[in-house]
């Protein structure tokens, strides 16, 4: 996988002048089965989440409010995404390491996830991510 398997995918809008509307499907919007859901909120301004890599996990963030910049590196390439707009989400496959930054302030990033919870899938030291990535192994 490389940081060019990353897609911002466009989600269904029902304008209202009640309120808006988006929603997403797993298999159809979000191109895996959903087997996690979790989000991240009250970011102090400056920090940073994710810095780690998934074995098998992949995602899909959805920023429901505000903005953040999500950054994808396959070892060799980065690339930034910006997400200000609850109807987009950005799909991150399985092998990329990635982190979550520029939080503005109230975001809220919501988070799919392909897996449960598995501390194992987690690859956490970047030597150790560029390693298995040259080697073939992620
Ligand atoms: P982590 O994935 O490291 O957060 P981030 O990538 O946003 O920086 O998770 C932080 C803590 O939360 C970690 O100790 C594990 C726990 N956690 C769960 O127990 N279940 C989950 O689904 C997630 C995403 C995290």
């Amino acid at each position: 996988m490389t940081v060019n398997d990353c897609r911002l995918i466009e989600l269904p809008r029902f304008l209202d002048a009640r309120g808006n509307l988006s929603f997403v499907e797993q298999k159809n919007h979000i191109p895996f089965e959903i087997k996690r859901t979790y989000w991240i909120y009250d970011v102090p301004g400056g920090e940073t989440r994710g810095g780690h890599a998934f074995r098998k996990n992949q995602e899909f963030i959805v920023a429901l409010s505000g903005a953040f910049d999500i950054v994808v590196d396959d070892g060799e390439q980065k690339k930034t995404f910006n997400l200000n707009r609850s109807y987009y989400g950005l799909f991150v496959p399985a092998g990329l390491w990635r982190e979550i930054k520029n939080f503005s302030t109230n975001s809220l990033a919501l988070e799919f996830g392909s897996e449960h919870y598995s501390k194992e899938d987690y690859i956490r030291n970047y030597e150790t991510f560029k390693m298995l990535k040259a080697n073939g192994e992620i």
